[in-house]
């Protein structure tokens, strides 16, 4: 089975199941579920009943699409998202991205915890980002291409939408949210990074550094999906003097607590989108 056929027959399924039609797709990061919240959901699908859906780990088992209504908005959400850290490849961890799309969405909205190397940026800042550095060792779009799916070789000289980026930072503005705009570099983890890589990273041009967004970007601007991506610092890295030992927990606590305005920036965006 081609990708294509596999995308229809997750399709079928899920078309089976509701004829809920989302506007936009939305892909939350680790640590920072709480929109979820504010969605008046009307289905929701395990992602272990969608045909061709990655087969989840241990950590995701309680992943699902949630189909509903977000600031008067039509949305789907994903819960839980893969990571190419956890043994998927590329292709599997954007496939969802593929079926977002073949269900109609016209916008994708993703969030991310990420650390910093710009020493402007601290722990718990919001960071637009304006731009991407894919440092991931695989491209989900490498093999064969399908046309209908999109271009053998896509641009990328604007990868993030500029509208959603300007309306973003008008709303972070009327809401007195601080919001920095930057570039996210990807890297393929699950190790954060030594102070040397730390440092190679700001000096690339990179302003924070996370291991998911990239390859879901890429696959949505080959499928002609306009993208507005967000990351939460939960740690600050640069200059390397300031580089501390960071636990799973630390970086969960820093996105708990800039969660609160991220929730309502996203919000108030798709509100006005
Ligand atoms: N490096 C890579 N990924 C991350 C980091 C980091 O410092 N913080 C949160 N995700």
């Amino acid at each position: 089975m081609n990708l294509l056929q596999k995308i229809d027959a997750s399709l079928s399924y899920i078309r089976s199941m509701t004829a809920f039609e989302p506007k936009f797709g939305i892909i939350l990061g680790t640590g920072l579920g709480n929109l979820v919240e504010e969605i008046d959901i009307e289905v929701t699908i395990p992602y272990e009943d969608i045909p061709h859906f990655p087969l989840s780990t241990l950590e995701f088992h309680k992943g699902k699409l949630l189909f509903g209504t977000l600031a008067s908005k039509p949305v789907v959400a994903m819960q839980g998202r893969f990571h190419f850290y956890e043994g998927y490849s590329l292709k599997e961890v954007t496939y969802p991205v593929r079926v977002l799309k073949a269900l109609g969405i016209e916008k994708l909205l993703i969030s991310n915890a990420a650390g910093s190397v710009n020493e402007n940026i601290h722990t718990s800042d919001l960071m637009i980002i304006k731009d991407h550095i894919d440092l991931q060792p695989e491209n989900p779009l490498r093999g064969l291409n399908h046309p209908e799916l999109g271009p053998r070789f896509p641009d990328m000289s604007e990868p993030y939408d500029l509208s959603m980026i300007e309306m973003a930072k008008s709303v972070a503005k009327e809401l007195d949210i601080e919001c920095h705009t930057g570039v996210y570099a990807s890297v393929q983890g699950p190790n954060l990074e030594t102070k040397a890589e730390y440092v190679h990273l700001n000096r690339i041009g990179a302003d924070a550094v996370g291991m998911s967004t990239v390859p879901e970007v890429i696959v949505a601007v080959h499928s002609g999906l306009p993208v507005f991506a967000i990351s939460v610092i939960t740690d600050a890295n640069y200059p390397p003097e300031i580089v501390t030992k960071v636990t799973l927990e630390e970086v969960l606590a820093a996105a708990r607590k800039a969660e609160p305005k991220m929730t309502l920036l996203l919000k108030q965006l798709i509100a006005r989108l």
